[in-house]
């Protein structure tokens, strides 16, 4: 088999078999084959697109370029969630403790933020001596005595997606579905999971701006995931303005602290209910969503999703008094109202521009070597379709700078519009694919 010839197959629009993708995905990983020639394959899939077959074939063919984890030793079944990134988007923190509580096993595998996305860990890591470097066995008995447990990803894990993902995003083949779908499906195959739920997020803070691309991605993945023998749903939800108010580290995880005290966000309780209801009735933990729901609405009202959380906390070595006293958290020294440029109804706020803000204050890397300020971040007053006078405080700004804190404000204005006219909310939860 050559390397030229799948290109050329490619190129005049044939479907490549399971045995060229194999030979192409195996040689890349060795380095026998070049950078070039897989950089003109990518090209040639993203013109001439790919079936469903070759989508799945590439999957696994990444997911088993490296370990497989093996979740065996977790007793009953085991729940993975992937969201495909967003602003302010704190939902593992609340999801992993609450369905923790009603006995789902979740084995989570997390980043760190870059660009205008913030990752877990980081905000994890705003718990004093919290820390992600588990060994396996520690996290595998975490997950069985709390249901919850959280991890770097592992270097070894999908690494022919790790090659291939660093290509494509300086080769302009990012943006195709198939290569999107199989790169995020063969990490979660390969993660090991019996029950993946998905969290596509679509709008301006989003990878996929337009809905019905949102939809496609979520149905693909779906399809993959089910062909590989797992059970998946894919919630589509709203990334046009940030997930709930707050952006930043500390500050996200204050606002998980609140949620999972009942005191949270609509729009984030809505997200955590609905995935939440969608895991215990996929695990057989509930009859149905409905069940499902009701028992998690009981976990938050009587703290034991909040007790959960403070668990997950200490057997990961972080300071569990700071999720009953999240003022304990790290807090910034300077405080900044951003006044409203009009008066009127908030008609947009552009997600990626107050996820950038959040990064100029500190709180987000543009560099993978960048320490963070988890104390920073910013507190969005005002959201879609809220009246405000000119003047009234949209957002503030909690930083350590004030050079940083004035060009954050700047942005944030920027990145409101608004309407004279009365702005009516979209749906939050798109649809749902199973
Ligand atoms: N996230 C991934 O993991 N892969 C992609 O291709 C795009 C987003």
């Amino acid at each position: 088999m050559r390397m030229y010839d799948i290109i050329a197959n490619k190129k005049n629009g044939k479907e490549l078999t399971k045995e060229e993708i194999e030979f192409f995905i195996k040689g890349y990983v060795a380095g026998e084959i070049p950078d070039y020639q897989v950089s003109a394959l990518m090209m040639a899939i993203c013109f001439q697109k790919m079936s469903y077959e070759e989508t799945l074939n590439l999957t696994l063919a990444m997911a088993h370029s490296g370990d497989i984890l093996d979740l065996s030793s977790i007793h009953g079944i085991k729940v993975d969630k992937h969201s495909t990134g967003g602003v302010g988007d704190k939902t593992s923190l609340v999801l992993g403790p609450l369905v923790a509580a009603a006995g789902v096993k979740m084995a989570k595998m997390s980043g760190r933020g870059l660009g205008h996305t913030g990752g877990t860990i980081d905000k994890l890591e705003s718990f004093t001596g919290f820390s992600t470097n588990l060994t396996e066995q520690q996290f595998l008995e975490n997950i069985n005595r709390i249901g919850f447990a959280l991890t770097g990803q592992t270097a070894n894990l999908a690494p022919a997606d790790k090659k291939l993902y660093a290509l494509r995003d300086v080769t302009a083949t990012v943006d195709n579905l198939s290569l999107i779908a199989s790169s995020i499906m063969s990490k979660k195959l390969a993660a090991g999971a019996d029950v993946i739920v998905l969290d596509v997020k679509t709008g301006s803070g989003a990878f996929m701006k337009k809905e019905e691309d949102a939809f496609q991605l979520a149905k693909e993945m779906a399809a993959i995931g089910n062909g590989a023998g797992r059970k998946v749903v894919a919630i589509v939800s709203d990334m046009d303005q940030p997930l709930g108010y707050a952006v930043g580290n500390a500050i996200e995880v204050k606002e998980a602290i609140a949620t999972l005290n009942g005191n949270g966000p609509k729009d984030l309780t809505e997200l955590c209910l609905t995935l939440g209801a969608h895991i215990l009735h996929l695990s057989g933990i509930a009859e149905n969503e409905n069940e499902a729901r009701l028992r998690l609405l009981e976990l938050i009202e009587n703290r034991k999703a909040l007790d959960k959380l403070a668990e997950f906390v200490e057997a990961q070595g972080g300071d569990a008094n700071q999720v009953y006293h999240p003022e304990l958290l790290p807090t910034a020294s300077i405080t900044m109202e951003v006044p409203a440029t009009m008066t009127g109804y908030i008609f947009h706020i552009q997600s990626d521009e107050i996820g950038i803000s959040a990064t100029i204050l500190g709180g987000g890397r543009e560099q993978k070597e960048d320490i963070l300020d988890l104390s920073v971040g910013i507190y969005l007053r005002k959201k879609v379709g809220d009246a405000v006078s000119q003047g009234d405080a949209i957002a503030t700004i909690y930083a350590n700078d004030l050079k940083k804190a004035n060009e954050a404000m700047k942005r944030i204005q920027n990145a409101y519009t608004y309407s004279t006219e009365e702005v009516a909310c979209q749906k939050f939860i798109k649809g749902i694919v199973s």
